[in-house]
């Protein structure tokens, strides 16, 4: 059986939060796609910790972690995380598992990324300039390494080759950086990735479930980074949404159980494209304040606004979500008043749709108003306790998206999280 946790947003919901919640009950977590573009930040011990590779079950002994054949790996980043998370505790060299057809992040990617958004200028995606689209399009090139490969003779041979492609494509970008310290990186990451427990991850995790153990899939990024059903070109270069659970793992669809999307109370993305609720003002700047907005993975602010239940339906119907996880709520503890969206106005005409090129019209919000809380909802332990606007706003989203809010989060701690009665 395999359940999900997957982000309904642009990103940072918290899943790394959550899916550290809900780990003790899982035997395995695994992570299907994304990259180090991802960073998931936990609180172990009350001491905060962010994971760009890892899945977010290490720190709970007994419970097995699996880079899936959908991630993009850099080793590099690996080797970092792995010495970090040895900090804290977790031994990777027990409960972390990585798949051999797991796609490989090569410095040249990571440089074909960078000259690939500076030739963009204005119209640049706002990468995380992890090599990220580069690597996937070495995937579906059939030009990529794999984790598998790493073992073989002839990796060196192939890695060359692949170096070679690479720097005439930058020579086209008239990209000249050196890139010899981030290769000295690069080949020793890859003797230690040697040294970890490399697997055939799909009979792996189908084997894991023929004995009735519990997996849950762990998403990157957010459902509107989706390459395919996100704001397109503004998007990641994998399937964010449940979709990709199938292909990033090896399992069939009729395995997968719940889907728990995660969603912010309020909405933030970061990096280019269109964002309709936006607040591009003193609201948008006390969001970004009191939620600590800021990326985990690049330290950028992140840009801030209202609940979009437009786009929140839609990721919901995509991914085809059992249960709702809202997280944040106690950033909006300060508010007299909150705006939820509840339909756009596209070009003149109002429409409960995402149109198929956002940054092709002129989208304003339409919104709803609604009474704050404005009172700490930090410590509340249980649903009942819950301040009776809180209530209401929660309501409101489940009918209008048709799925119900199952936890609310409100802080980030491990255990602040409430269950909905
Ligand atoms: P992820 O990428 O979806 O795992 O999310 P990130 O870790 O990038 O960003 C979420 C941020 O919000 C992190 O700093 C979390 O510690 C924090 N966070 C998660 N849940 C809550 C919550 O309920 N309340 C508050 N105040 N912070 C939270
Ligand atoms: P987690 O897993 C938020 C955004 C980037 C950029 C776009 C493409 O922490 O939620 P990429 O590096 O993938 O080529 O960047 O996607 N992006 C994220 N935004 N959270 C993430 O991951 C993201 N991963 C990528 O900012 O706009
Ligand atoms: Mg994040």
């Amino acid at each position: 059986m395999v359940d999900a946790i997957l982000g309904l947003q642009w990103g940072d919901e918290g899943k790394g939060k959550i899916v550290d919640f809900f780990a003790p009950q899982y035997d395995v977590i695994a992570r299907f796609q994304g990259g180090p573009n991802a960073g998931h930040t936990l609180y172990v011990d009350g001491k905060k910790i962010v994971l760009h590779q890892i899945p977010s079950g290490v720190f709970h002994a007994g419970t097995i972690n699996l880079i899936g054949n959908g991630v993009v790996l850099d080793p590099v980043t690996l080797r970092k995380e792995c010495q970090a998370v040895a900090g804290f505790g977790a031994d990777v060299k027990k409960n972390l598992f990585i798949s051999h057809r797991t796609n490989i992040i090569v410095p040249t990617h990571r440089a074909l990324d960078k000259a690939s958004e500076l030739a963009k200028g204005n119209d640049k995606i706002g990468s995380t300039l992890k090599g990220i689209g580069p690597a996937y399009m070495d995937k579906t090139g059939r030009n990529a390494l794999r984790v598998g490969d790493v073992l073989d003779k002839n990796f060196d041979t192939w890695y060359q080759q692949l170096r070679q492609k690479h720097l005439q494509l930058l020579g086209n970008y008239n990209f000249d950086e050196d890139i010899t310290q981030w290769e000295a990186e690069f080949f020793e990451a890859i003797e230690f990735l040697r040294t970890l427990n490399v697997v055939n991850g799909e009979y792996f995790i189908n084997d894991k479930i023929s004995q009735g153990k519990k997996v849950l899939a762990e998403g990157a990024q957010g459902s509107m980074l989706d390459i395919d059903f996100g704001t397109f070109p503004f998007v990641t270069s994998s399937n964010t949404t449940s979709a990709g659970i199938c292909s990033g793992l090896g399992i069939a669809p009729q395995k997968i159980r719940d889907i728990m999307g995660v969603t912010k109370a309020y909405c933030t993305r970061v990096g280019g494209g269109p964002f309709p609720t936006e607040l591009e003002d003193a609201t948008g700047e006390e969001l970004r304040k009191l939620g600590s907005e800021f990326g985990a993975t690049t330290g950028r602010p992140r840009r801030c606004g209202w609940i979009d239940l437009v786009a929140l339906k839609y990721a919901c119907m995509i991914n085809g979500v059992t249960k709702v996880i809202m997280t944040k709520a106690d950033v909006l503890d300060n508010f007299e008043n909150l705006q939820v969206c509840t339909a756009y106005n596209i070009d003149g005409a109002e429409s409960q749709e995402i149109p198929f090129q956002m940054t092709r019209h002129k989208i304003v919000p339409v919104l709803k108003e609604f009474k704050g809380w404005n009172t700490q909802t930090s410590t509340i332990k249980e649903f009942s306790a819950v301040p009776a606007s809180m209530k209401t706003y929660v309501e409101f989203i489940n009918k209008y998206i048709g799925a119900s809010v199952s936890h609310i989060s409100n802080g980030p701690g491990r255990h602040q999280l409430i269950t909905v009665a």
